[in-house]
C-alpha cells in the first residue's frame, strides 16, 4: 500500500480556493516590503501589483473588501480564515498587528485600483508607523482620513460586519464541530498558530544566520513558553500536529516537529519547566548546521556519495557553531548545545561525530534522538516520496530500542504516540478508509482511539464522514472494535491529513 503514486500536494495559497488566504499573504507582504523598502523600490512596487491584482479579484465578487478581526481570528468577507500549520505563521503575524494598533479591521473599496502605487505604499507605511504612536487607533483612524487613502477605512467598534462575525464567535457549542466541544476547537486553533509562528520564528533565525547576520532568540522562546503551556495543559493537541503534516518547508516544519515531540516526551517523564525550556530550544535548534551544508547536498534525491556524506555528517557540529554564534546569554548557549551535538550518536555510542571519550548520550541527547528519527521517517521527502507509515516507523524503531535508542525512553515515546500515530490511514475490513484523529483517555493502550472517517467523491477527492470511536485496544488481543486491515501514510493516498483534521 504504501507504494501508491501519489501526486505532489498542491500549494493551498495557489489554489482557487485559498484566494482569501492569497489576500492576506499580498497584505502581509506589502507590510513587509513597506517595512524595508524606499517608495520608489522596486520590490515594494511589486508588492504593491500583487496586492492589487489579488483585491481585484476580490472586488469581482464583492463591491468591498473587509478584513476583521473578532476574539484572536481573523475574518475575510465574513469567513474565518482557516487556521493551517504552513499560513498560521502569517495570520498570527496579521492579529499581532491588529492588536498592537487597536485595530478592528480593514475595510477597502474598488477606487483602490486607481490610486497611485505611491500612496498604497505610504497606507502602508502608515499602518507600520500608527505602532509608535500613544493610542495607535486614533491616531490610525485619523490619519486614513487623509483624501489620499478615501479607498480605505479603519473599522469602527460599533460596525455591523463586526457584530456579526463576533456574535458567530458567540454561539454556543451546540453549533460546533460533531464530536468536538469549542473549548477543542480554541485550543486547537492557538495550537497551530503557535506552531506556524514557531516555524516563522525559525525561519527568520535561518535566514539571519545564513547571511551571517546575528540573530536573537526571543520570538523563538516565546513560543518554546506557549508550546510549554499548551502541553502543561494537555499535550494531545500540540502533539497531534507535529504528525499531521503539511509538506512543504520541511527544514523548519522538521525542526519544529522535533521540537515538539522532544517537549511532549519530556513532560511525560516529569521534567521541571527550565529543563522544558532547554530541551526544547536545543531541539528547535538541532539540525541549524544544515545551513552551512551545500544545497545540492542536502537535497539529492539519490544516494549520497562517500564524500558528501562525510559533509552531510557535519551538520551536528555545525548547528553547535551556529547555536555558538547567537545572540543569547552564554549560560543558555552552554545548556542548548549538548542536544544538537550528540543528537546522531546512538545509544550504544555508534553513530557520529565520533568523540574520543566515550561517554554516556546525554538525556537531551537521547530525547532527540528519539524524537528525530520518528519525524525523519515519517515525513516524505525529495528522494523517498513514500514515507513509512507511522505506525510502522514506530515498529521499526523498537527493533533499535537498546541499540539505537534509550529503551525506557522509546517505549514511553510509543506509549505517549498511540498504537497508530495522529493522521495514519486505516483500512477497515469493509473497504473504508478512515484517518486517525485522535485520542482521548489515560496514556497508553487504554486509550480510546478517534477515526475520521473518508468517503471518495466521483471527483477523486475523499469527504469527511463521520468520527468515530473505536474504543480502547483489547489489553491482550491489541484490536479495536473494528478490525483494521491495514495502516498507511497519507503521503499513499494522497491525502493530507490537515485537510480533515485541523
Ligand atoms: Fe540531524
Ligand atoms: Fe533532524
Amino acid at each position: 500500500m504504501e507504494n501508491k503514486p501519489s501526486a505532489p500536494t498542491p500549494d493551498p495559497l495557489q489554489s482557487e480556493t485559498a484566494l482569501e488566504l492569497r489576500f492576506l499573504l499580498a497584505l502581509h507582504m506589502l507590510i513587509n516590503s513597506a517595512r524595508i523598502h524606499q517608495d520608489n523600490n522596486r520590490i515594494l512596487l511589486t508588492s504593491v501589483e500583487q496586492f492589487l491584482v489579488i483585491i481585484h479579484q476580490l472586488f469581482e465578487e464583492e463591491d468591498e473588501v473587509t478584513l476583521l478581526t473578532s476574539a484572536g481570528r481573523l475574518y475575510l468577507r465574513q469567513e474565518k480564515l482557516v487556521y493551517r500549520p504552513n499560513i498560521a505563521g502569517i495570520i498570527g503575524t496579521m492579529l499581532e498587528l491588529f492588536e498592537q494598533r487597536k485595530l478592528n479591521g480593514l475595510r477597502f473599496f474598488p477606487a483602490i485600483e486607481q490610486a497611485p502605487p505611491g500612496d498604497i505604499a505610504s497606507f502602508a507605511r502608515t499602518l507600520i508607523r500608527a505602532e509608535n504612536q500613544e493610542k495607535p487607533g486614533e491616531w490610525l483612524e485619523a490619519e486614513l482620513n487623509d483624501p489620499r487613502f478615501a479607498w480605505v477605512e479603519a473599522v469602527q467598534a460599533s460596525d455591523e460586519d463586526l457584530k456579526g462575525v463576533a456574535a458567530e464567535e458567540g454561539k454556543p457549542e451546540g453549533a460546533a464541530e460533531e464530536g468536538v466541544s469549542s473549548k477543542e476547537r480554541n485550543r486547537k486553533e492557538n495550537a497551530i498558530l503557535t506552531y506556524g509562528y514557531a516555524v516563522t520564528s525559525l525561519q527568520e533565525i535561518g535566514g539571519k544566520v545564513s547571511a551571517n547576520r546575528k540573530s536573537g532568540i526571543k520570538k523563538a522562546l516565546r513560543m518554546v513558553h506557549k508550546m510549554i503551556d499548551m502541553v502543561t495543559e494537555d499535550s494531545n493537541v500540540l502533539l497531534g500536529l507535529s504528525t499531521i503534516r503539511d509538506y512543504d518547508d520541511y527544514t523548519y516544519t522538521h525542526s519544529v516537529n522535533v521540537a515538539i515531540l522532544s517537549l511532549c516526551l519530556g513532560q511525560r517523564i516529569g521534567l521541571p519547566r527550565k529543563s522544558l525550556e532547554t530541551l526544547t530550544l536545543s531541539a528547535l535548534f538541532h539540525d541549524l548546521g544544515k545551513i552551512d551544508v551545500p544545497k545540492n547536498i542536502l537535497n539529492k534525491p539519490g544516494k549520497l556519495s562517500d564524500m558528501e556524506f562525510r559533509e552531510m555528517k557535519n551538520h551536528s557540529l555545525y548547528s553547535v557553531r551556529r547555536i555558538l554564534l547567537l545572540k543569547t546569554s552564554p549560560q543558555k548557549k552552554a545548556e542548548m548545545l549538548l542536544g544538537p551535538f550528540e543528537h546522531h550518536l546512538k545509544y550504544d555510542l555508534s553513530g557520529y561525530p565520533k568523540t574520543p571519550r566515550k561517554k554516556p548520550i546525554s538525556l537531551f541527547g537521547r530525547i532527540i534522538a528519539i524524537a528525530d528519527v520518528f519525524d525523519a521517517i515519517t515525513a516524505p521527502r525529495v528522494y523517498r516520496p513514500f514515507a513509512i507509515s507511522p505506525d510502522r516507523s514506530l515498529c521499526i524503531m523498537q527493533e533499535g530500542a537498546g541499540k539505537d535508542f534509550d529503551p525506557v525512553l522509546l517505549k514511553v515515546f510509543i506509549n505517549m504516540i498511540g498504537v497508530y500515530p495522529i493522521g495514519t490511514v486505516l483500512t477497515f475490513a469493509d473497504g473504508e478508509i478512515g484517518l486517525v484523529a485522535k485520542y482521548s483517555g489515560e496514556d497508553g493502550a487504554g486509550r480510546d482511539l478517534w477515526v475520521q472517517m473518508l468517503t471518495p467523491s466521483p471527483e477523486g477527492k475523499c469527504l469527511k464522514g463521520e468520527l468515530i470511536n473505536l474504543g480502547p485496544a483489547d489489553s491482550t488481543t491489541k484490536k479495536f472494535n473494528q478490525p483494521i486491515l491495514n495502516s498507511a501514510h497519507p503521503a499513499a493516498y494522497n491525502i493530507q491529513p490537515a485537510d480533515y483534521l485541523l
